[in-house]
C-alpha cells in the first residue's frame, strides 16, 4: 500500500494564503509523477475554493476537519456531510483531539459522525490518542482501545473500509514532542489487533493506520519505515507548501 500524508490546516489560512499556498505546491509536485497518497483538510469554508484552485491536480485529496451526523435541519454553525458531499469532498477528519476537548465532542457524538459518513460513501479520518496525563500513568493502549471500540460501534463489515485511523497522542500535538516510532508502532499494532477482534484480521491488517502529532519532513521517515504506520496526519508542517511537499516526498518510497 502505498504510504498516506495528510495535511490538516486547522483555523488556519485565509483567501490569500490558500491562493500562494496552490501556486507555491503546484511548483513543486509533478502531476505526472507518482508520489505516496496526499491530501489535505481544509477550514469548510474554503473546501469549494481549495477544491477549485487545485483542479489541475487530480492526486491531491482535499477533505474537511469536521461533519455533522445529521442531514441537515437546526443545527446553527454546524456543517454537515451531505452538505460537503453535495460540495464534492470526499471525507473528513473526525474525533480530532481539539473537537474532543475544546467542542466536547464525546465518543458517541464521534461514533455518530463517523457512521453519517462512512453510511454514505464518504471517508472518514477517526483520530483517537492519550492525553499526557493518562500516558504518564500507563494508560494509553487502555485508553485508545475503547475509543476504538466506541468511536467504530456499529460500523457495518463494508463501511469498515471507508475508515482512516490516525493515532494522535494528545501530548504530541502541536508540542514538537514525538514518542519514539516504535512506541507509536507498537501502539499502532494494538489498535490493529483490536480491529481483528472487532472486525476481522483481514480488516485488521488492511485498514490504514496514521500517526499524528508534531510530524515534520525530517522525521516523518522514522515513523512511516515502521510496519504498522501507514501514513501521517500532520497539522503546522503541512501549512507551507515547501514543508508539506517535503512531507509528500519523504513519505513517497
Ligand atoms: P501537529 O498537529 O502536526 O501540529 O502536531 C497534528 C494534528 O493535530 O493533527
Amino acid at each position: 500500500m502505498k504510504k498516506i500524508v495528510i495535511g490538516n490546516w486547522k483555523m488556519y489560512k485565509n483567501i490569500s494564503d490558500i491562493v500562494k499556498f496552490n501556486e507555491e505546491l503546484n511548483q513543486l509536485i509533478d502531476p505526472n509523477k507518482e508520489y505516496c497518497t496526499y491530501g489535505i483538510c481544509v477550514p469548510s469554508i474554503y473546501l469549494s475554493l481549495t477544491k477549485f484552485l487545485f483542479k489541475s491536480n487530480k492526486n491531491i485529496l482535499i477533505m474537511a476537519q469536521d461533519a455533522y451526523f445529521e442531514k441537515e435541519g437546526a443545527f446553527t454553525g454546524n456543517v454537515s456531510w451531505s452538505q460537503l458531499k453535495d460540495c464534492n469532498v470526499i471525507g473528513s477528519i473526525v474525533g480530532h483531539s481539539e473537537r474532543r476537548q475544546l467542542f466536547n465532542d464525546t465518543d458517541e457524538v464521534i461514533n455518530k459522525k463517523t457512521k453519517a459518513l462512512v453510511s454514505n460513501d464518504m471517508l472518514a479520518i477517526l483520530c483517537v490518542g492519550e492525553t499526557i496525563s493518562e500516558y504518564e500513568n500507563g494508560l494509553s493502549k487502555k485508553v485508545v482501545l475503547n475509543q476504538i471500540e466506541k468511536d467504530l460501534a456499529n460500523i457495518s463489515l463494508s463501511e469498515i473500509d471507508k475508515v482512516i485511523i490516525a493515532y494522535e497522542p494528545i501530548w504530541a500535538i502541536g508540542t514538537g514532542k514525538v514518542p519514539t516510532p516504535e512506541y507509536a508502532n507498537d501502539l499502532i499494532a494494538s489498535i490493529r489487533e483490536k480491529i481483528a477482534s472487532l472486525f476481522s484480521d483481514e480488516i485488521s491488517k488492511r485498514i490504514p493506520i496514521l500517526y499524528g502529532g508534531s510530524v515534520n519532513p525530517s522525521n516523518i521517515k522514522n515513523f512511516l519505515s515502521t510496519k504498522n504506520i501507514d501514513g501521517a496526519l500532520v497539522g503546522s508542517a503541512s501549512l507551507e507548501a515547501s514543508k508539506f511537499f517535503g512531507l509528500v516526498k519523504e513519505g513517497t518510497f
